[in-house]
């Protein structure tokens, strides 16, 4: 049976994995749409590649480049054609856009009835509720590709999540594990995206060295699993061989081991509920020195501290803190500002922003435009 698949964010990190795996598996999946911002290049690449009926581009001036090139493709132009394209049909559409611009096609692909597999956290962060509410609505499933939550998935499969004790979450610690906090002072973005374990995007990078990315990650784990946030404990594992652990409240732990490659929790995700063979290798068990799990210091990492803040205040509160996040990644991407000030950034919008109910989308945005103002407003206080 062959799987009809939407890929937004084909030209990203996770992007290129999926269409990998999709090679990995010939005659098994059927790419019909691709879905990027402007990279237009590599997308004529994966059009001559896997022959896809339409392709969207969310910048214009891209998207007319892509059309004289006359690949034979549909191509679909400007922002709104993210949400065409996540609407399109299909059996599996995979969200794998950076950011908040993931949003409003993830919403897209639940309203025409596609089952989605999410990597892109931020619009969980943003609107789990109302994300969760319109798919149990819609009879929608929402599959996880983050290994952490594609992990939490396959541990807590066959059991009631009245039975969770607790889920911990495992963070490799990112490129600056056990350095002290002052010495980040002048890192450069270089540096910070050098990750120990993964290889990934930008954004998800410097959210890796922040710690930022595993606060999002909680968010996103109460959502997803309807786990309050006194259920999710973070837990630091720099061998990133663990991909998150199932408590369950007899004492018991379910964890998931795996190769540190996110073929593996895609592949699962379009493949799900029937697991097929690896073609992408195996874990080797004797290879591992050792395995270790140690607490994290909220004083070194104060981006965590602030998203399981922003968890307790609830309602619009973690999309002010989602918004002001990317607006202080892309400065500190930009060189604007330095690594230290991406928190102080985040803490100014949170504490100054009123975080109102989540009541439906136009109020999510809302508070994200206000929190990105905000952001804004802090870095040229900041002399930036
Ligand atoms: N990378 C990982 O291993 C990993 C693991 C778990 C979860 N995730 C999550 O998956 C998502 C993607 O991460 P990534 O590392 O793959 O990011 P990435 O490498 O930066 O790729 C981002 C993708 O999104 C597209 N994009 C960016 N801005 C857009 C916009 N405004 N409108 C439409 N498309 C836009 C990019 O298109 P262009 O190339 O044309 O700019 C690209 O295809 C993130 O939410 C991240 O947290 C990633």
């Amino acid at each position: 049976m062959t799987t009809r698949i939407t890929i937004l964010g084909s030209t990203g990190s996770i992007g290129r994995s999926t269409l990998d795996v999709v090679q990995h598996y010939p005659g098994r999946f059927d790419v019909v749409a691709l879905a990027a911002h402007s990279n237009v290049d590599l997308l004529a690449q994966q059009i001559r590649a896997f022959h896809p009926a339409y392709v969207a581009v969310a910048d214009e001036q891209a998207a007319a480049r892509l059309k004289a090139m006359k690949l034979g493709v549909e191509v679909l132009a400007g922002i709104e054609s993210l949400n065409e394209a996540a609407a399109i049909p299909v059996d599996i559409t995979l969200c794998a856009i950076v950011g908040a611009a993931g949003l409003r096609p993830v919403v897209s692909a639940i309203d025409a009835g596609n089952r989605i597999a999410v990597a892109n956290k931020e619009p969980l962060v943003m609107a789990g509720r109302l994300i969760m509410e319109r798919a149990r609505r819609r009879g929608v499933e929402v599959l996880p590709v983050d290994s952490e939550h594609n992990a939490i998935f396959q541990c807590l499969h066959g059991h009631n999540v009245s039975d969770v004790f607790r889920v911990h979450l495992t963070a490799s610690g990112g490129p600056f594990y056990g350095t002290p906090r002052e010495s980040l002072r002048d890192v450069p973005p270089e540096q910070a995206v050098k990750h120990p374990t993964w290889n990934m995007g930008a954004k998800i990078s410097v959210d890796s060295a922040t710690l930022m990315n595993k606060g999002l990650e909680v968010l996103e784990a109460m959502w997803l699993f309807d786990l309050p946030l006194e259920k999710i404990d973070v837990v630091i594992h720099p061998q990133s061989i663990v991909h998150s652990l199932v408590e369950f409240m007899d004492g018991s732990i379910l964890a998931h081991l795996g190769v540190t490659d996110m073929k593996f929790p895609i592949l699962f995700a379009l493949t799900w509920p029937e697991r097929v063979e690896s073609a992408m290798g195996r874990l080797d068990l004797t290879r591992m020195r050792e395995l270790t799990f140690a607490a994290p210091d909220f004083s070194e990492f104060p981006c965590l501290a602030l998203a399981l803040h922003a968890a307790r205040l609830g309602g619009t509160a973690p999309a002010i803190l989602n918004a002001a996040n990317e607006t202080a990644v892309a400065a500190f991407c930009a060189k604007r500002i330095g690594f230290l000030q991406i928190s102080e950034v985040v803490e100014e919008a949170l504490m100054n922003c009123d975080a109102g109910q989540d009541v439906d989308l136009d109020t999510v945005f809302a508070a994200d435009a206000h929190a990105r103002r905000k952001a804004s407003e802090t870095m040229i206080a900041l002399g930036v």
